[in-house]
Parts: C-alpha cells; structure tokens; sequence
C-alpha cells in the first residue's frame, strides 16, 4: 500500500509518521494518541527528570501495547565558562532593568541533562520499541544496552557525512532532518549552520549513501509533503510544528496563537534561547540579540539567564522571550486531536497517491 514499508515493518507500525519527540511541548496524551492511531508516538524525555521521565512511560504502557519511541539528548555537558556567562547577563542587563526583575532572580532550570545510566535503567525497564537520539548518540556501553533491550535505534542526520557516522555506529535507522524543521538542530559534526541543507536536497542524498531505511523530517506538515518524501526515497516522515496545534500538546496559549499566526517567513535559526541553533518563531529577542550571538553561553546554559525574563513578560501576555520552536511549514498545521491527524495524513497521502498513479 505505502510505496516504501522498509520503516513500518522494521518498527511494527501501521502507518510510516512519527510524532516527533518535542521536548517540553508533548508527553503521554500525545504519545498514546498517535501510537493508538498507528503512527509511532515519541515521547521526548531531555527536558524531564528522571521520576518524572518514569511517570509518563508507566501511563503510555498503561495505555496503549503499541509500540512507541523514547527520545533523549545525547550533547557533551558544557565547559564552565564564567568570562562567558558574565558577558550573556550583560547584553541581557537592560532586558532587567526594563521589565523590573531583580538581577538574583533565579528560576530552576531543566538540566536538559544527556541521556545517561539511570535514563538508561528506564529504558531497559519500559522497552520502548524504538529509542531516539538528537546531536549524535551516546556512548559505545549505553548504546550496547539499548541494543540488547531489542529496541531500534533511530537518530537525527543534518548531512550525508553526519548520516554515514550514524549508520556506522550502528543506528537501525536515519532522521534526515532538512533545514525547514522546528526545535534544534540535531548537527553534531559540524557548527556551521550556514552550510545545513534542505529537505529536498538533503533526503535523496542521505537515501544515496546508507543502507538503512530514512526518515525525513522538517516542513512536512501534510500530505504533499509526506508524499514527496516518499518520492524522494523516504520510509516514512517525523513531524513536529503540525502536532503542536493538536490538543494534546502542552503548550501555552501565547505560543498556540503564535503559531496559528505563524507565516512561511517568519522563523529562525537562532542559538539565543539555549546556546545551540534551533528554528522558532522571531519575536523580540530574536530579532534583538539574534538571531545568531557569539555572546550566547554552550548549551543548554544560556537559557537560565533568560528564564527570568521570559517568566515576566509570559505573565504579562507577552512571547517577547519565549522560545517559540517552530518549522517552517506551521502555516500548513491544522487544529485537530492528535489522532485524526495521523489518520488524515495517512488517509490524504494514501488518496493523492493514487490520484496521481491515475494522472500518470
Ligand atoms: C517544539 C519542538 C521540540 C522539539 N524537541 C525535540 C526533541 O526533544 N528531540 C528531538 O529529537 N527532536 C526535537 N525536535 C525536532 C523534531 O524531531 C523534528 O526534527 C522537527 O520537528 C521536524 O520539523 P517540523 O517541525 O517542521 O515538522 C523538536 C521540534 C519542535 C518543533
């Protein structure tokens, strides 16, 4: 039926669409809704503690026996850095001074801590089927234990030479992730954002050069886009922005508007919400520290000096120095639970597809 099941029979799934990991944005609700509707449902733990990362696991497996994706950062922790971290409260002083809040405001931080034993422990308890990885993978021992848990291992690609790394370590799979998509950008061979590629360009050219099945991921945000994915070689797609205006995610009503608002030109990749590239929706601070700063501190540390800000101006209505993660296709998203829309794009792909077998 799909012109490619490498994907769906390597995982056990109906239909070849994960829900992206979207840390901070989506937990169980989303997870077993997409995973129930037959797509893979993926739970991003980067931003959870590890308790926390438990209870979310326990009520997806509580709640549904399809299979499902667990997704983890895998970053080297940062280098302290105290020069740095002096000069990013600096530039941020005004900010301060304007918005009133006292300087020793301090808001406890995520540590958005790399994946480790204990998330490791949790793995090998819960047995995801598919376990995801961002900015490279872990090391060789943990990488071992997820492998003999029996999951797939799945991680992000932004070029041919970052996807040949990922098959060599062994990765089951590979997330081509173009330069269109939301959140962070999952390059770990290189810093260099002006050279990241395209979605087009970049999927039949990480298909060209491994064996494994490619996900594409980045602008796909309905049928069309899933269909041309197919028809440049993919397995399936991993989709972030359009699950974001679904129900189940857990996202303020400031950055819901924002991306109902959101135009085709109106995101960027900036480093200043965290340290390391990743495409949001321009508001004030991107547009007045960004969008790139060599002032910002590695990641993830320049968040804690902006948290204070972006609590105030949260509470007084305003996005102004939220981290509004978005691709660039939001304006394609549509308002729907979490389910239908796996359904739909299932359903739509499925129809334009024999449209044009038709035409042709
Ligand atoms: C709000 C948001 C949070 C994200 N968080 C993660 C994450 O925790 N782990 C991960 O592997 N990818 C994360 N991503 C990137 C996605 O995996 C994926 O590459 C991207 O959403 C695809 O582009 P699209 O948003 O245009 O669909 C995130 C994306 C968004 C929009």
């Amino acid at each position: 039926m799909w012109p490619n099941n490498r994907f769906i029979k390597l995982c056990g799934i109906e239909l070849p669409i994960i829900q992206a990991p979207m840390a901070g944005s989506a937990l169980s609700d989303m997870v077993v809704a997409v995973s129930q509707a037959g797509g893979l449902g993926s739970l991003a733990c980067a931003l959870l503690s590890v308790e926390n990362a438990r209870k979310e696991l326990e009520s997806i497996r509580r709640r549904t026996s399809r299979p499902i994706n667990a997704n983890f950062f895998c970053h080297q922790p940062p280098r302290e850095d105290h020069a740095r971290e002096i000069n990013w409260r600096g530039r941020l002083d005004a900010y301060y001074i304007q918005l009133q809040v006292d300087s020793n405001t301090s808001i406890p931080q995520s540590a958005r801590a790399p994946f480790d034993e204990e998330m490791c422990d949790l793995v090998m308890k819960f047995h995801p089927e598919v376990v995801s990885f961002h900015f490279g993978l872990p090391d060789k021992n943990l990488l071992l234990r997820i492998r003999k848990s029996g999951a797939k291992i799945l991680s992000s690609a932004t070029s041919v030479d970052e996807a040949r790394w990922l098959e060599d370590q062994g990765c089951d799979a590979i997330i081509a992730q173009g330069f269109e998509a939301g959140g962070h950008r999952g390059m770990f061979l290189t810093e260099d954002v002006s050279t990241q590629v395209g979605t087009m360009a970049l999927v039949p050219q990480v298909v060209d050069a491994v064996k494994v099945p490619v996900i594409a991921a980045g602008g796909i945000a309905d049928a069309r886009g899933i269909l041309a994915a197919f028809a440049l070689g993919a397995a399936a797609v991993q989709i972030g922005t359009a699950y974001l205006r679904c129900p189940e995610a857990q996202i303020s009503p400031l950055y819901r508007q924002a991306l109902k608002d959101a135009k085709d030109n109106e995101t960027a990749i900036t480093n200043v919400f965290t340290g390391r590239p990743a495409r949001a929706i321009l508001n004030r601070f991107i547009r007045e520290v960004g969008p790139m700063s060599d002032l910002a501190p590695e990641f993830p540390l320049a968040a804690a000096t902006l948290a204070p800000l972006r609590a105030k101006s949260e509470l007084a209505g305003s996005a102004d120095f939220t981290s509004l993660w978005s691709g660039q296709s939001a304006r394609l998203s549509r308002e729907l639970p979490a389910a239908d829309l796996t359904k739909q794009l299932a359903a739509e792909t499925l129809k334009n597809l024999t449209l044009l077998q038709t035409k042709a």
